[in-house]
């Protein structure tokens, strides 16, 4: 299958598919972290009608995750900016898509998630709810339920990457998402 991963710098999702053998590109503002030669340093927009079978997308959440909401009568240029471009993201005319958001207005403002995961589910002992708004796909399976419940991630101090960290995909995410959706 031809993949895209939108909006990935770190390469898990990719990495995951082309494990299984696919075509797997990533794609983002910011080069790769692994320097992959599959990785489209760009906007999006610019590859979308490449003849995709599916995409896997992650675009930024600093505007519509509810975790900020004390900051959002402060931003609705910012706001109505990036819930364009979720919209287009889902309105793009590939066959499968996943967009993958934290708890957000994408919910009250375009639609409901068809389901909410959590590291936990498939190995991280993390608690990190993700939402995933599904075109033509089936809901994820938990593929290793585990005990802990910490919020390592959140935990965080301040960092100069700690917002890469904070956004990159688990890897237990990853690989159940090339193995059921691949
Ligand atoms: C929340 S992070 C997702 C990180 C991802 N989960 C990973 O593991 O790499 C959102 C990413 O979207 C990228 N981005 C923002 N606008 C974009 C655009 N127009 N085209 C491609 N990527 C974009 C940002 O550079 C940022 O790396």
């Amino acid at each position: 299958m031809k993949v895209l991963v939108a909006c990935e710098y770190s390469g898990e999702v990719r990495r995951a598919f082309a494990a299984l053998g696919h075509d797997a590109w990533s794609c983002d503002l910011l080069p790769s972290e692994d320097g992959s030669r599959n990785h489209y340093q760009g906007d999006v927009f610019d590859i979308i009608d490449d003849g995709w079978d599916i995409m896997i997308a992650h675009p930024p959440c600093t505007h519509l995750a509810v975790s900020g909401a004390r900051w959002f009568k402060d931003k609705q240029v910012e706001q109505a900016e990036a819930l364009e471009f979720v919209q287009r993201l889902l309105d793009a005319d590939i066959p499968k898509i996943a967009l993958e958001n934290p708890v957000s207005i994408i919910s009250s403002r375009i639609r409901k998630p068809e389901q909410i995961i959590q590291p936990w589910q498939f190995g991280h002992g993390e608690t990190k709810k993700t939402c995933l708004w599904l075109k033509n796909l089936p809901l994820l399976v938990p593929t290793d339920i585990v005990e802990g419940r910490e919020q390592r991630v959140w935990k965080m101090g301040p960092s100069e990457n700690r917002w890469k960290e904070r956004s990159r995909t688990f890897t237990g995410i990853a690989q159940a998402m090339a193995q059921q959706w691949g």
